[in-house]
Parts: C-alpha cells; sequence; structure tokens
C-alpha cells in the first residue's frame, strides 16, 4: 500500500470514530506560538482509543506533538499494542483542505511503536474538516528506518507489549 485518498464514508466505523476522537481534541493544542491544530487517536489491540494533542513550548524545539501524546497515553495505560493511529488538524482560524501527516519525529515514533506491535500501523490523516482524507501505512511515510533492530532490541520490543499489564 502507498496511499489511498478517500472519503470518510469509506471509511470503517472504527476508523471514523479515530478520526473524530482525534477531531474533538485537537481543540485542546496548547498553542500559543502558532495559528494551528491538530488531534491524534490511537487505536490498540483491545480496541481501546487513546488521544493527544500538541503542547508548544517558549523554547519552540520542545513542542510535543499531538501523534506523540497519544502513544504515550496508550503507553501509560499500559497498551502500546497500536495498529491504527488518526492523526487530524489544520489552521486554527480559517478552513482548510491541507491534510496534516505526521512530522518526521512523529513518524519514527510511530515506528518504534510498530515494531512493538509488530504491525504496519495504519496512518489515516485528514484536514480539520473531514472532507480530505488519505491512509497509509508507517512504512510508507518512513523508509528505510532505523530501528530496534539496528541497535539488537528487536526481540525486546516485540515482547513489551505481551509483557505490559493491560489498561489501568
Ligand atoms: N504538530 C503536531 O502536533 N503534529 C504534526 O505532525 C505536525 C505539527 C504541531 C506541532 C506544532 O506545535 C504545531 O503543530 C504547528 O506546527
Amino acid at each position: 500500500m502507498t496511499v489511498e485518498y478517500c472519503d470518510f464514508t469509506q471509511l470503517e466505523p472504527e476508523e471514523q470514530t479515530l478520526l473524530q476522537i482525534a477531531q474533538a481534541v485537537m481543540h485542546n493544542a496548547y498553542n500559543v506560538y502558532s495559528d494551528f491544530l491538530v488531534g491524534a487517536a490511537v487505536q490498540t489491540r483491545s480496541g481501546s482509543n487513546y488521544r493527544g494533542t500538541f503542547m508548544e513550548n517558549a523554547s519552540q524545539g520542545l513542542s510535543v506533538c499531538a501523534e506523540v501524546s497519544a502513544i504515550l497515553a496508550a503507553n501509560t495505560a499500559g497498551e502500546l499494542n497500536i495498529h491504527t493511529i488518526a492523526v487530524v488538524g489544520g489552521p486554527k482560524s480559517k478552513p482548510s483542505d491541507i491534510i496534516v501527516t505526521p512530522c518526521g519525529r512523529c513518524r519514527q515514533v510511530i515506528y518504534e511503536a510498530s515494531q512493538v506491535a509488530q504491525c504496519d500501523i495504519d496512518v489515516i490523516c485528514s484536514n480539520k474538516d473531514l472532507t480530505q482524507i488519505l491512509r497509509t501505512k508507517i512504512s510508507y511515510l518512513l523508509p528505510l528506518p532505523f530501528g530496534p533492530s539496528d541497535v539488537g532490541a528487536l526481540a525486546k520490543a516485540m515482547s513489551f507489549a505481551d509483557n505490559q499489564k493491560g489498561k489501568v
């Protein structure tokens, strides 16, 4: 799979729900340095959904993205077994058809989660209004990745989620 552009109605109900969760949470973004909104939501193997939004920082390189927040929310709950991530966003103060896709750092973090889940994570991205949507996979967004196997930690990464206690 490369990239597939689709309508909201063509998505599975669970994918639609993830996009709607991401769309709702984007309004909580701490965005005092940008005119931007991003929300993200992940679904884990158990069917649980976790969400996150971004938090900017006066020292701008320290901003934390929505995707990272959502993945950390899943891990904090003891469920790093993610199979899908939805990302929704755009400019705060005007409509936009531009689809927000994960930044480079987020792609690396999603890739790490994909190694834990042993799953080529589905990435569903959208504009603010859910009128422009694309579906792809982390392997397409991050070709030739550097990951746990490069540092001899693949077995540990792969067994991590199994050893988690689950939802807390
Ligand atoms: N941002 C995200 O949260 N995720 C992305 O994939 C792209 C960018 C945030 C970071 C920054 O605070 C704001 O959007 C504007 O770039």
